[in-house]
This record gives structure tokens, sequence and C-alpha cells, in this order.
């Protein structure tokens, strides 16, 4: 399985209505995608998933959704102002600006020439002014990594839900990065969702938090369909750490352009609360802060017993969504050759990340009785809250198999002239495409047991 190129996918993508270029008709917009009426319900079921397994199934773990424009101070203090930078050489012949990182033999990868500045950094924030008057002092960052929100609301958090350590804050969001060189469909793209897990412990027990956090997120996307065995684990080396850092592990995965970080797994020790703490002499805090006067809060929680302050270190696992959309795609594609020697393409999506989780499907379009015992049954499964089921009213049943093969639908539906006899649908299968008769009042439960296998 999994697609031999890029390109397979971004034509199934926009084939089915997955993920559209942002701005298409205009001639699109350069690093920016629009997920499509498929697209959204695989991307709202990867966060469903994620949330469930990070929120609902640990209590010592709060959700958060805080604000995308962010005042500029907590990037100052974050160290992103002076450190979240690339750097990048601009082309004199062509005026093309690159990565430093992308130019082969100081030639400008567009034009060849060797006419290229010398590399400089290169912020990666956008900005955006606030208020009626652009005077280019009053404005705001977008954010450029959702967990600073969350950093920010540590006392809130703490105070509104009293939680003692280690526990977490997650959060599911935007964030906007003003990539040099945006590539790769949606691996690498200027406007992009995180799911990111703050979790705080007691300094000190971090090395055996974040090896815990390592393995739980292995398994969790082996869950979501992404197997072990595309995985690699790899350690940061030192000199590419980012500047909060004191050990990442990123979690690799073989993409169709090359083996590329999925989500990275960082201990950013106590310097996030740190900096952003004020009063930094009267607490402990191990890492290099930046310096704060402009804070007026204390991020330490007190323990109960010493009654001391603590700083705590908090290990970040920090996951791409679209870069999960991206795997989870490629690893579930297939074109199968059939018997009949034809061929089939067939996303072979865990259940409960599929689009559509079923298609009804009457046997002759538009017959009235056929189509009343389909939607009744549409109407059925609907309630059942699982995701979305749909009528298919096209009367070409192969043609709806197709479809739903490749759209990734787990189980279609048909109702046919039998039904009306005896009460019973034929349930087809995707991935072995065997079909089974089944009774209809037994349906809901059969498509219960499927989506939550
Ligand atoms: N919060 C980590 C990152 O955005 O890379």
């Amino acid at each position: 399985m999994t697609a031999k190129t890029m390109d397979e996918l971004v034509a199934l993508c926009k084939r089915r209505g997955f993920i559209f270029q942002s701005g298409e008709i205009y001639g699109g917009l350069q690093g920016m995608y629009d997920y499509g009426p498929l697209g959204v319900e695989l991307k709202n079921n990867l966060k469903r998933a994620w949330w469930n397994a990070m929120v609902y199934e640990n209590d010592n773990i709060e959700g958060l959704d805080a604000a995308i424009l962010s005042n500029p101070l907590v990037l100052k203090h974050s160290g992103h102002e002076d450190t979240f930078s690339d750097p990048m050489v601009d082309c004199k012949s062509c005026q093309a600006r690159w990565r430093a990182d992308l130019v082969e033999d100081s030639k400008c990868p567009a034009c060849k020439s060797t006419d290229l500045t010398d590399p400089r950094p290169f912020n990666l924030m956008f900005k955006t002014s606030v208020g009626p008057v652009d005077d280019g002092k009053s404005f705001a960052y977008l954010r450029p990594e959702t967990a600073q929100q969350i950093f920010t609301n540590f006392k809130n958090v703490v105070d509104s839900t009293a939680k003692s350590l280690p526990f977490g804050i997650a959060q599911i969001g935007k964030a906007f990065r003003n990539e040099i060189t945006p590539r790769n469909f949606i691996f690498r793209v200027r406007e992009f969702e995180q799911m990111e897990l703050e979790f705080f412990v007691v300094p000190g027990t971090d090395e055996e938090w974040h090896n815990k956090w390592v393995k739980s997120r292995v398994n969790w996307w082996e869950d979501q369909g992404v197997p072990e065995s595309s995985l690699e684990l790899y350690e940061v080396p030192g000199d590419e750490l980012a500047h909060y850092s004191k050990r990442t592990v990123d979690i690799m995965y073989k993409f169709p352009h090359g083996v590329e970080e999925l989500e990275g797994i960082a201990n950013r020790t106590d310097f996030d609360l740190g900096s952003h703490t004020k009063n930094q002499d009267e607490l402990e805090i191990s890492a290099d802060v930046m310096p704060n006067k402009a804070s007026n809060s204390k991020l330490a929680i007190q323990d109960i017993e010493t009654k001391k302050w603590v700083v705590p270190y908090v290990i970040e696992p920090s996951a791409g969504v679209d870069r999960g959309i991206l795997a989870i795609l490629n690893e579930s594609y297939e074109v199968q050759e059939l018997d009949s020697g034809k061929e089939r393409t067939v996303l072979h999506l865990k259940p409960h990340l599929s689009p559509i989780k079923a298609a009804v499907i009457p046997l002759k379009k538009n017959n009235e009785d056929l189509v009343k015992t389909a939607s009744d049954l549409k109407k059925a499964l609907q309630k059942l809250n699982l995701g979305r089921v749909v009528l298919e009213n096209s009367g070409n049943i192969g043609k709806s198999y197709r479809r739903h093969d490749e759209i990734g639908t787990p189980l279609c539906i048909t109702i046919d002239f039998d039904t009306l006899e005896d009460g019973s649908a034929t349930i087809r299968d995707r991935d072995s495409m065997k079909q089974e008769r089944v009774s209809l009042d037994l349906i809901p439960e059969y498509l219960t047991k499927v989506i939550n296998s």
C-alpha cells in the first residue's frame, strides 16, 4: 500500500473533495490549502481522536482554546522575536528567495545563477496591525505555535481546576509561519493546524516522562493507521534543537517526498514558564530564561507540603494535523488490480477516521419505496452520532461502490426489492468487498461495531 507519488494523493484530494489549493480561481496563494467536504470530516475525526486520547482519557489533562492573535510581549519573552528565524539567501539575478539549506553548490535553484546574497536570518512570524490606525506600533503576531497561550494561561488553569503536578493542558488550533519556501503539498505550509500538549512535571522526573510520551505518541499514530514500521524516531542533535529545548525526539514518517517530521516531542524544561514569570530571582529556574519585567504573574505551583514554589518542567508532544492527514492518506491509499482486470482505488482508512461512515444506496434511482426505506435507514444511522451517513440516490451501484472505496467509506448498504419483502439489506465491506445480508433492525448495531473497531 501507500501512494507511489505525491501527485497521486494531490489528484485524489482534488477529485474527491478532500483538499484544494486556496484561492485557486485567482491563481492560488502559496502555502495555503482549503479542506473540502471530505477533508473537513477527516480532519475533524483526526482532531477528535487526539482530543479523546488526551483530554477525555486522562483526568489530569485539561483543554484550552486560546486566541490566535498574540500580544507581541508574549513572543518577545518566549524568545520567538529573537530566534524564530530561518537563514535565507536572495538570488540577485532572478530575485527568488530561498531557505539557505535548499541552495546547493551556491547556485540559485531556479535560474542557476551564483550571484547570491550571504545567508541572513528571516523571522518566520506573521504580523498584522491592530486597531484603526496602521502606525507600525499597534500590531499583533499570528501565533507561530499554539504552545505559548498554554503557558500564559498556566495560572488561570491551575487556579480554576485545582490541578497538581503532573498535569497537562491540551490545545488544537491554527498556527502560522511565513515559510520562505512552502512545498510538498500540505507538508510545509504557511497556515497549519497543531495538536499540542504541554505536560507539566516535577523537575527531575522530566526525562522519564519524556520517554513515556514518546512511546505513547507512537502507539497513538498506530491507532490512526500509521504503523510503527512506517515510523522512525530521530534524536534531534544539540545544534539543531529549538532555543527552548533540552532534548527533542521527532517521530518521522516516510512521506511520498521523503522521511520527515510528523510530530516532535520536546523537553522544554522550565524555559517557558520561567521566561513568562515575574520576579524570576525569587524562584529556582534552571533554564537560561528571557529576562522579564513586563509580566504580572508568577507561573509556578506551590508544593502543598513544603510550601515551596516550583516552576514545573514541561514535556511537549506537538503534532501537525495537516502532516497527520498526509501520512494517513498516504498510508491508506492503494490501487488494486481486480480479477476482472479492472483497477480500483481504495482508501483503507480506520473507520473512526472515515469522512463518511456508511452510504445507503437504493438499487433504483427515485423508486419511491426503495428511496423511502433507504432514507429511513439513513436517518436511523445518522442518529447514532457516529459521523456522517449519506443517502446515495445515483441509481448506479457500481459507480457508488467505486466512489466510496476511493474516499474510504467502510460500508455500503444496498436497499433492493427483496428488502421490501424480507426487511434485510446487502452490506458490502470496503476492504474485502464481501457482501452479506443483514436485517434492517440489526444494521445500527453492525455499523456501531465497525466504526468502533
Ligand atoms: N510547539 C512546538 C512547535 O511548534 O514546533
